[in-house]
């Protein structure tokens, strides 16, 4: 039997880049080199796309170096990627694709479209629900059309920064300290800070618009963080839950990859029907952003009132070894191997169903 062809997308130009590549070597080694013949596609920091030979030299951080070219063409007759190694040019064709790109200019709709030009198939969301789950403000709307509970917010813009008086003004007009600031557009954590202040504040907001120009600013929510896992096409299954147990105040960058007393933990007690509650609003929230094949949707259980609280959604979660998202599926029973086979399967699936 013929082995599909399958493109892994990995790095990229987001501040997730390292977590990408980190969740590119999971993907990679679970996939079923039986089936499937793979082409590794690394995407530099500067956005340079580079074919990688093996999953080795994305552990030694060393794939950079290497010397083809790798074009991902938009012509859906010539459907492929164009390897080019001095003079010498030549297409791989792709059957199918898994883009492990997280953030901007991956998880935001871009590399998908490029996919749909194609016609390739490939996994995950589509361009919508990506487009829409990247960016905190737009996810916001969406799911307050749900009724789903979420922290209170402002808005503001990076131009509105300039007079710093007016911007804290606006955020203590409906908001009391401490405050969540965070850049709408961003991920793993970077540009969010907790501001005690209206000094705080300021620095906060402008740490937060070094990574995007729209800035959420929230009422911090205090209670536990717990995440399901949402997986599926037209009828789209959750997880149980998971939750977040952090070696620091909250739960930033080096919280998340680099302090090993950051613990996840699988099917944690909770009170009442709260795990209930969330695994039904992960898949409406999944359902409403219009997800396909997999998201992971993120939640508080706030201490004082009990209450579920939605935080966020990532439409291409973190698949690192210590990652929720593959975390959540081995708990029920579904390994990382089946996890992708399900997930490629899922691509063509919609393929069909156009
Ligand atoms: N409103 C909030 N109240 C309390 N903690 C928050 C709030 N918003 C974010 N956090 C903390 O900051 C972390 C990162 O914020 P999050 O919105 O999840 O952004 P990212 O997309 O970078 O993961 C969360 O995991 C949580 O620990
Ligand atoms: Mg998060």
């Amino acid at each position: 039997m013929e082995k599909t062809r399958l493109l892994i997308l990995f790095g990229g130009q987001s501040e997730e880049h390292e977590v990408s590549c980190r969740s590119a070597v999971t993907v990679i080694r679970a996939v079923d080199q039986e089936k499937y013949e793979m082409l590794l596609v690394g995407v530099t920091k500067e956005g340079h796309w580079v074919k990688t030979d093996d999953v080795s030299q994305i552990e030694k951080d060393c794939w950079q170096k290497g010397k083809v070219s790798a074009v991902l063409s938009p012509d859906a007759v010539n459907r492929g990627v164009w390897l080019m190694d001095g003079k010498k040019t030549e297409l791989w064709p792709v059957d199918a694709a898994f883009s492990v790109l997280h953030g901007r200019l991956g998880e935001d709709g871009s590399i998908q479209g490029i996919f749909e030009l194609a016609r390739i198939p490939y996994v995950g969301c589509g361009i919508l629900s990506p487009a829409l789950a990247m960016d905190k403000i737009y996810t916001k709307k969406i799911v307050e059309s749900l009724g789903i509970r979420q922290a209170k917010y402002v808005v503001l813009r990076k131009r509105e920064l300039a007079d710093r008086e007016k911007a804290a003004g606006l955020v203590e007009e409906h908001l009391s300290y401490p405050v969540f600031v965070k850049p709408s557009c961003s991920g793993s954590s970077r540009g969010v800070s907790q501001a005690k202040n209206r000094g705080e504040l300021w620095d906060s907001l402008a740490s937060a618009a070094r990574y995007d120009s729209k800035i959420l600013v929230e009422e911090t929510i205090v209670g536990r963080e717990l995440e399901c896992a949402v997986l599926g096409g037209d009828d789209p299954r959750a997880s149980g839950v998971g939750e977040i147990l952090s070696a620091a105040d909250f739960y930033d960058y080096d919280a998340k990859y680099n302090n090993p007393q950051s613990r996840t933990a699988a099917d944690p007690e909770l009170p009442g029907d709260a795990a209930g509650e969330i695994r039904r609003d992960a898949v409406e929230i999944f359902q409403a952003i219009d997800g396909w094949g997999m998201a992971r949707v993120d939640f508080f259980l706030e201490e004082k009132t009990g209450e579920v609280v939605f935080n966020e959604m990532n439409t291409i979660p973190g698949f690192t070894s210590i990652s929720m998202y593959p975390f959540l599926w081995e708990s029920r029973g579904l390994s990382v191997e089946n996890l992708v086979e399900r997930l490629i399967r899922l691509a063509f699936v919609r393929e069909k169903e156009r």
